[in-house]
């Protein structure tokens, strides 16, 4: 790894990750800034995308392109699927899809367009890195898989055809899409999330109430994986 990509969709997903750095030089790129910095001899670049597909799939592009990065970590909220997570709760995917990608007209599954695939795969490597972090420091996190749309969920109905559709565990609005980019790019990378709401009627409340710290347990995990890469 030369240059590490962190990312996250939201101000409030990056806010408590900038918070470890120093000597942060600002970089303004189509529409976006991006954060590089140096943290204990590793390059960074931070940036949040805005929320959705086009901003993260543009943000994740331009990390790799443009800066340079060769390893991307997100870090952020998601909305549970599993009822084993609870808000607060960590996930990291081990696969991710598209929810709402429908060309079902077709014949084609739900989540597939000629040339693609339903789930993209992130890093088996970066992954155990994660386990390996999480048992050191007794953090509790599931692996599992991540739904991805341009849809804020807050109904049973939709929540329930993402579960049954994909067998998903959790969902957001931008992993499968950096996904999609990183491993055209060739680019190893996860997706770590903290459940923020239940993606049911209550969500909109739970995720306005949850955001900020459930983005920090995600943020807070996210530095000590950092910090085990760079060792
Ligand atoms: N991110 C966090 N909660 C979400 C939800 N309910 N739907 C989509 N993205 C989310």
């Amino acid at each position: 790894m030369t240059k590490l990509a962190i990312m996250g969709a939201m101000e409030e997903e990056i806010e408590p990750l900038l918070e470890h750095f120093k000597n942060i030089k600002i970089t303004e790129f189509a529409n976006n800034k991006y954060y590089e910095l140096n943290y204990n001899g590793l390059d960074i670049v931070v940036a949040y995308s805005k929320i959705g597909k086009v901003f993260a799939s543009l943000t994740a592009s331009t990390m790799i392109e443009k800066f340079g990065c060769d390893t991307l970590l997100f870090s952020g909220v998601a909305g549970g699927i599993n009822p084993k997570l609870k808000i607060g709760d960590l996930i990291i995917a081990n696969k991710l899809c598209q929810h709402d990608l429908d060309i079902t007209a077709f014949g084609h599954p739900h989540g597939y367009v000629p040339e693609g695939s339903v789930y993209v795969e992130t890093s088996k490597e970066l992954i155990e890195v994660a386990k390996i972090v999480a048992s050191e420091n007794g953090i509790k996190v599931i692996e599992g898989t991540i739904a991805t749309g341009d849809q804020f969920v807050h109904s049973m109905e939709r929540k329930e055809f993402i579960e049954s559709t994909f067998k998903a565990d959790a969902l957001e609005m931008e992993g499968a899409s950096v996904a999609v980019v990183c491993d055209a790019l060739n680019v190893p990378f996860f997706v770590l999330r903290a459940i923020s709401d239940t993606a049911d009627m209550d969500a909109g409340f739970d995720f306005d109430e949850f955001l900020k710290s459930s983005a920090k347990n995600s943020a807070d995990y996210l530095i000590k994986i950092v910090n085990k890469l760079n060792k």
